[in-house]
């Protein structure tokens, strides 16, 4: 029997961004998935995971094309696992579901096989099978599922290694993540912005433009404790996926319920179109009115920090 874990993330700064190798901003939840996994005669999945209604229904597809690609990665002829998944991360659009399930089942798998796969490798596997969730990901997903932490996050557009830097900030800070309770196709999402982009080039370069500028802002503010200035940089970032068209109705209305109830900033988070957003909400009393409010309207949230 292989065991395997990977986190959930919220991504602070650049979704959509980085897929175009501008750099991002992103945190690991604190709740992982977990993957517990038996060679079998067969493929099974047993998904105990808990969140979003249906959430599991639509992405089966999404996750058999992904265990095809792990299976690839791995050089792997016999196919038949036992695989069980659960952990305390809830599943739902924007918090990386997919990511911390690829990494918890391919460490699981190498587990079981007694492959030895170090994180580099468990990475790079789980963004082969990302693939299959996001389309063309950025790897911002995966890297977060397997490493943890908070982090600066930038593709080598060339194909090489990432550059991914520890993002160090004085003490932890409370977030909420509202959860519009719409499961979103991230790899429509990101299809979306690239047909956009390819019709708009002038409006696109100067949104890219002005997110490159942020998000260097965003990270100085970050390190220095500056969280008034951290909450209006989401808010301008948020601004901007508006513009690139990732929010929706759900999200504006808990972007507006945030902020209406004190939160410093408050943005879409991950490929939009339904799933989540993130509250900056220093502070537990902050993060529970934030909370409150957004729970007194029917909303599903998560309360959590960041670094
Ligand atoms: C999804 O969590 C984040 C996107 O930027 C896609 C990616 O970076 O792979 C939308």
């Amino acid at each position: 029997m292989g065991k395997g874990s990977g986190y959930g993330k919220v991504i602070l700064f650049g979704e959509h961004f980085v897929v175009y190798g501008l750099p991002g901003i992103a945190s690991a939840v604190g709740l992982s998935t977990d993957a517990i996994v038996k060679k079998a005669g067969a493929l099974t999945v047993c998904d105990e995971r808990a969140g979003t209604e249906g959430y599991s229904a639509a992405k089966k597809e999404h996750q058999r094309e992904s265990f095809e690609r792990m299976f690839d990665m791995m050089n792997l002829e016999e196919k038949g696992f036992d695989i069980w998944l659960g952990g305390a991360l809830p599943v739902m659009s924007g918090i990386g579901a997919s990511a911390a399930s690829s990494v918890a089942i391919a460490r699981a798998v190498s587990d079981e096989l007694g492959l030895g796969y170090d994180d580099a490798r468990i990475n790079s596997t789980a963004y082969e099978m990302e693939k299959a969730f996001a389309g063309n990901p950025s790897g911002i997903d995966n890297t977060v599922a397997t490493y943890g932490g908070l982090i600066w996050f930038k593709k080598n557009m060339a194909g090489g290694a990432n550059d991914l830097e520890p993002i160090k900030i004085p003490r932890p800070v409370e977030i909420v993540m509202g959860n519009s309770g719409v499961v979103a196709d991230t790899k429509a999402m990101v299809a979306g912005v690239a047909e956009r982009r390819a019709h708009e080039p002038e409006k696109y370069d100067a949104l890219f433009k002005a997110y490159a500028a942020l998000v260097v802002k965003a990270r100085a503010a970050l390190e220095a404790g500056d969280l008034c200035a951290v909450g209006a940089f989401m808010d301008e970032n948020h601004a901007l996926l508006q513009k690139v068209g990732t929010s929706g109705v759900k999200l504006d209305e808990l972007v507006a319920l945030a902020r209406a109830n004190g939160a410093f900033g408050a943005k879409v988070t991950g490929g939009g179109g339904g799933g989540c957003m993130v509250a900056l909400t220093p502070g537990k009393d902050l993060q529970e009115r934030v909370a409150d409010a957004m729970e007194a309207k029917g909303f599903r949230v998560l309360r959590t920090t960041i670094g």
